[in-house]
């Protein structure tokens, strides 16, 4: 069930884009701002995504980011850990293909998940964790509505420095006085 951006297409993680992940996340420049740090086979990524697609569901849902003009794969967006009770769950992205970097396919990603996060899961409120460094992603986050909640001090090693990580936040409300609320099924002839 692919979900149509303006821009890229979220679709399920198949096995078979395990060699591209496995080439991303052993790229420094694509890592510098990611928690992973051990070196990645093709074996275990490949288990990793089909462990991943069996179990997507409202806990941990994925999707594999294409270009929609190309088809092209060029990274990875999720939510994961959400639990019913208090309606919140973390959000995850990568454009693993860096010559895709700047060009509005994050920004495009996000809003999809987001939308998929409040209005098909029903959180209130997806949260993140980004290095305070990362000012590409920090800038893309408040574009489409997320806000600083807090600042980690020290809370992770990289590169032989500890360095701070923010919290971030956008709830549904937020969203939606930027984005609009979901449309009228009605109007689009879906319900009887
Ligand atoms: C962060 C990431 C998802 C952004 O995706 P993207 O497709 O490049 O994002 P967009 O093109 O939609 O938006 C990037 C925006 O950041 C800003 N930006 C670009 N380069 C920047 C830089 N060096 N410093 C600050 N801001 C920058 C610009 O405003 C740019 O938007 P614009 O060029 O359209 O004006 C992507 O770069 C990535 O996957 N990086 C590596 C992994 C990562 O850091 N993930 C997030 C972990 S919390």
């Amino acid at each position: 069930m692919p979900i149509e951006g303006e821009l890229v297409r979220l679709r399920p993680l198949e096995p078979a884009d395990a060699e591209r992940y496995v080439q991303w996340l052993n790229d420094p420049e694509v890592t510098r701002t990611l928690t992973v740090r051990y070196p990645l086979g093709s074996e275990p990524e490949r288990a990793i995504i089909e462990r991943m697609a069996k179990h997507a569901g409202y806990r941990d849902v994925n999707f594999a980011i294409e270009v929609r003009e190309t088809g092209e794969h060029i990274g990875t967006v999720g939510v994961s850990d959400s639990y019913r009770e208090s309606r919140w769950g973390t959000l995850g992205i990568v454009i693993g293909a860096k010559e895709h970097w700047g060009r509005g396919y994050g920004e495009d990603a996000l809003r999809e998940m987001l939308r998929f996060a409040f209005w098909e899961m029903n959180l209130d409120t997806v949260r993140l964790e980004v290095y305070a460094s990362n000012a590409r992603a920090r800038d893309l986050y408040e574009r489409v509505g997320f806000v600083t909640e807090g600042r980690k001090r020290a809370a992770v090693l990289r590169g032989g420095e500890q360095i701070d990580v923010d919290v971030m936040s956008v709830t549904r409300a937020e969203f939606e006085a930027q984005y609009g609320a979901p449309p009228d099924l009605r109007e689009r002839k879906v319900l009887p």
